[in-house]
């Protein structure tokens, strides 16, 4: 039909069209990636979501598509962080406005196994079962190691150790008892690798290279069943956790820090976003017993 219009008239049929279908992109999810990407259809089980990485990570997965648990010491805190999720998400322009993600809290002390026990049965109940699970419940506190009290290395370990074992322990019987492909993802550190400076924080260390290498090992007697554990390895993050650590130390611990940066700056928690969704979905399908280092470079030197 055009070509029976006159070239003015042509053009501005032309011009119409191409802002019609400019009109009508910009109403569609046009952002193109690998599919494998995605996480639509698994259900993801957070453990620490109600603020830092814990949140960063629910927040990244229900942008892909996924389900997910909110699980912390509060319930009131993680109902919470769930609303802040799903308002974040419907404000982004990129996510369809239909696309409310199922999110739901639960509170559980990682540290307690029957909590665990408990909290594991209602998720399962809830979405009728859980793929991929992040332990991102952990503690940290700085003390010279001839000082530092018993009971606290005891509740370092209690944390950030037998808490991830017992939320790997509840996944892999549900994962090897109902044949699920699963994939486990421990929140660790680079402290598992490097002892950082000045700090001391010999407990924390300890916790950390105990964590990688549960996923190491976790990773080999579960390998074979096809489900995947890797740790996930950030360095300084901006967190809540962070923000405190240094409102108690002093500001020039984060310029001491910053120096010990190839890149010259901490991380933003949302930069830990791209490498969470690629461990938890099968674009990394072939990635077992990992340890994910995200650092800056701060492990090189
Ligand atoms: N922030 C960083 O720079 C950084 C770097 C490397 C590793 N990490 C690790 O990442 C994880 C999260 O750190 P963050 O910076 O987000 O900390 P954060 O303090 O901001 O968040 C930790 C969350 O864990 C929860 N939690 C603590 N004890 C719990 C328990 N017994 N049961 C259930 N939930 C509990 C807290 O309530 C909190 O919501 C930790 O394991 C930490 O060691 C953090």
């Amino acid at each position: 039909m055009a070509s029976l219009l006159s070239p003015i008239a042509r053009r501005s049929l032309l011009g119409q069209s191409i802002l019609t279908s400019a009109a009508t992109a910009s109403h569609r999810r046009t952002l193109m990636t690998l599919p494998s990407f995605s996480l639509e259809g698994k259900t993801c089980l957070v453990t620490g979501a109600a603020r830092g990485l814990g949140k960063e990570f629910l927040t990244a997965f229900a942008l892909s598509g996924a389900r997910g648990a909110c699980v912390d010491l509060s319930l009131q805190a993680g109902q919470s962080s769930v609303k802040h999720i799903t308002e974040h998400i419907s404000s982004q322009s990129s996510t369809p406005s239909s696309y409310i993600p199922e999110l739901r809290a639960y509170a559980c002390d990682v540290t307690s196994e029957e909590q665990v026990q408990e909290t594991w049965e209602s998720v399962v109940k809830d979405f009728g079962k859980v793929d991929v699970v992040v332990t991102a419940a952990g503690i940290v506190e700085n003390f010279e190691a001839e000082n530092y009290e018993y009971s606290r290395w005891l509740k370092m370990f209690d944390v950030n150790v037998n808490g991830s074992f017992l939320f790997a322990k509840a996944a892999g019987r549900h994962w090897i008892d109902n044949e699920i492909k699963g994939n486990l993802i421990l929140v660790s550190s680079m402290s598992s690798i490097i002892c950082v400076r000045p700090q001391k924080q010999a407990a924390y260390n300890a916790s950390k290279a105990a964590v990688s290498l549960l996923g190491r090992s976790l990773a080999t007697e579960w390998g074979p069943k096809g489900i995947r554990v890797n740790s996930l390895c950030p360095g300084y993050m901006k967190t809540d956790l962070i923000v405190n650590l240094l409102a108690k130390e002093g500001r020039h611990i984060e310029d001491g820090w910053v120096k010990d940066v190839p890149m010259g700056r901490l991380g933003r928690p949302s930069e830990l976003q791209g490498t969470i969704v690629w461990m938890a979905s099968d674009a990394s399908s072939y990635l077992n017993g990992s340890d994910i280092v995200v650092d800056g470079g701060y492990c090189c030197w």
